[in-house]
């Protein structure tokens, strides 16, 4: 017989992950341009609002508010399930009445079914009032025929909605950020944390810290997050920003060792060719943190970074400029890894090709050396091979609920392609870990993790993908590009389980009505489905019966039959 307690403890766990499938915000079709948001998203919308502490706007978090209420003294990551439900059954009952009978008749639902009082809840609903009206002005068509006229769009921050809700009213003209004021406070101290949720994954799976890891950063992300991805680089070199006499970020101060606690960790960064041209001084920021570093007089086992310079003078007899080298991009002018085209188009033999183009793509040094110099995209493929070498973890932060892992083919050719370089140089491969820095509490999961969860909340929840079937060629080619980019985790990180190509064969191709429907609408991309299916099996990624390969290649022959007009 099982044990009571393992199996309640089982049975937990699994209420626990549907619940953050059934709560993950996912967008439910394209954006059509012009054309406002519904009640049934703007629900899903302010309640993402409402779920963040926002000093900036005097609000707290509403499930927070409610929590205290009803007398609950657990931190949200200690709550029971049904405590969690019971809060989010009166988030959600709140924010439908906000939006059918406004926020008067809502504040007197909270301080009844919550005991919240209205001086608390007031400044949350007029934040919500405030992005509601927002979300209903939509000025895109307009502006964007202003704009081919060449007249003047006026500016907004680029952000999505829940980070920042003064993105709102679309359809401006998205501005970047004052690359000096990054990261600001507020993304430095949510760096700590992030960084210490992720040091702790890897102890608790490892019994020890990592010796190094290779991070990606990308522009658009600290553009949103104002520079959280840089944060969390400087917390796991332990380092603190500095700003200048014109309140500019300009250097970097050690955080001394007692303070940090544990040891400062070796990070290859790889910027993005984006990151590199609008953050020019927080590449050289990057870079001069990782060199003061390398200079502290610190024991060895504190300091990685120190410990693996010294290393790789003594070993490669090489100068301490050129083994400090850990900001990496393309060459000056270059973007890209083209790791994506390369596993897009099937053109690949070898899995470490992927791996290798990474690191041609990759291997630009930036900072500047010792001696004051600019190193200005020199290449340096033998200092990023070695610093490579060392990394047993990678990361890459995700702050957007809009654009995810499987949506886009960027993730899987940058973290997948640092990923894959790294197991040939390092000799094995590295634990591969994300943050999902728009939960409150900055959770960090694997990559494998990930996978699940994005396919199970996205490419097999028939709520997205009847959502992008409502688009007709565009939608089915939406899937499709999903089931490939979900495949570009199958040969860059061996990170999909069999499960899932064999649940995408059953919703999409086996399940009679559905390929119909895909046929009709788009027929190129149902055949680039099957055929990528048929793919994962021939590269050793989804094991499964001859029987289901069989009927896949019928179906493939029928759809490449209906493609050449025989049918
Ligand atoms: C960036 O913002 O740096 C970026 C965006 C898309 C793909 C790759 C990088
Ligand atoms: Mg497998």
């Amino acid at each position: 017989m099982s044990n009571p307690n393992s199996r309640d403890a089982r049975v937990l766990r699994l209420s626990e992950e549907l619940l953050e499938i059934e709560q993950r915000l996912i967008p439910t079709g394209l954006h059509i341009l012009g054309r406002p948001s519904d009640n049934r998203e703007k629900l899903d919308l302010l309640k993402m609002v409402a779920a963040f502490d926002r000093p900036e706007f005097g609000t707290r978090a509403l499930p927070e508010l409610i929590a205290n209420g009803l007398g609950l003294t657990t931190s949200a990551k200690e709550r029971t399930l049904d405590e969690k439900e019971a809060i989010n059954s009166i988030v959600t009952e709140a924010v439908k009445l906000f939006l059918t009978d406004g926020m008067t008749v809502s504040m007197d639902y909270l301080s009844q079914a919550a005991r919240v009082s209205v001086d608390s809840s007031r400044p949350v609903f007029v934040l919500l009032k405030n992005v509601s009206e927002a979300l209903n002005t939509n000025q895109e068509l307009d502006s964007l025929l202003r704009a081919l006229r060449g007249e003047f769009i006026e500016p907004g921050p680029g952000a999505d909605i829940v980070q920042n809700p003064q993105i709102l009213p679309t359809g401006r003209n998205t501005h970047a950020i004052n690359p000096y004021s990054v990261p600001s406070d507020v993304a430095f101290s949510r760096g700590e944390l992030v960084a210490n949720n992720l040091l702790q994954r890897y102890h608790d799976e490892n019994g020890r810290y990592p010796e190094a890891m290779a991070i990606v950063l990308w522009g658009l992300d600290n553009i949103k997050t104002q520079g959280e991805g840089v944060a969390q680089a400087l917390w796991l070199l332990g380092v603190r920003p500095v700003h200048d006499g014109l309140n500019r970020t300009t250097n970097v101060a050690a955080i001394p060792l007692a303070e940090l606690g544990r040891p400062r960790i070796d990070v290859v960064m790889t910027v993005s060719g984006i990151f590199r041209d609008l953050f020019s001084p927080t590449v050289q920021l990057l870079d001069k943190a990782v060199r003061l570093v390398a200079g502290l007089d610190e024991p060895l086992e504190m300091n990685l970074v120190r410990k693996h310079v010294l290393e790789q003078v003594a070993q490669a007899a090489c100068e301490l400029d050129v083994a400090a080298t850990r900001v990496f991009s393309n060459a000056p002018g270059n973007y890209g890894t083209n790791v994506n085209f390369m596993v897009m188009d099937s053109q690949w033999d070898r899995e470490e090709t992927l791996g290798d183009l990474f690191v041609t793509r990759k291997c630009f040094a930036y900072g500047r050396d010792s001696k004051g110099q600019a190193i200005d995209g020199h290449e340096a493929r033998l200092a990023m091979d070695r610093a490579l070498s060392r990394v047993e973890a990678t990361y890459q932060n995700i702050d957007t609920f809009e654009i995810g892992l499987t949506d886009v083919d960027h993730y899987f050719e940058y973290l997948g392609g640092v990923s894959k370089a790294v197991e040939k140089r390092a000799k094995s491969r590295p634990a591969i870990y994300l943050s999902d820095s728009l939960s409150p509490d900055s959770k960090i999961r694997s990559l494998e993790e990930t996978v699940r969860l994005e396919s199970r909340a996205k490419t097999l929840n028939p709520k997205w993908y009847e959502g992008m079937l409502k688009h007709g060629f565009r939608g089915v080619a939406e899937i499709e590009n999903h089931v490939s980019n979900t495949f570009g985790w199958s040969a860059t990180a061996d990170a999909v389980d069999d499960w899932i190509y064999s649940e995408v064969a059953n919703t999409f191709v086996f399940d009679e009505t559905m390929l119909d429907r895909l046929r009709n609408l788009n027929p190129h991309s149902a055949h680039s489905l099957v055929r990528r299916l048929l793919e994962a099996n021939g590269r050793g990624y989804w094991d499964v019966e001859q029987s289901v390969l069989d009927k896949l290649r019928e179906i493939s022959r029928s759809l490449e039959d209906q493609l050449e007009g025989v049918a």
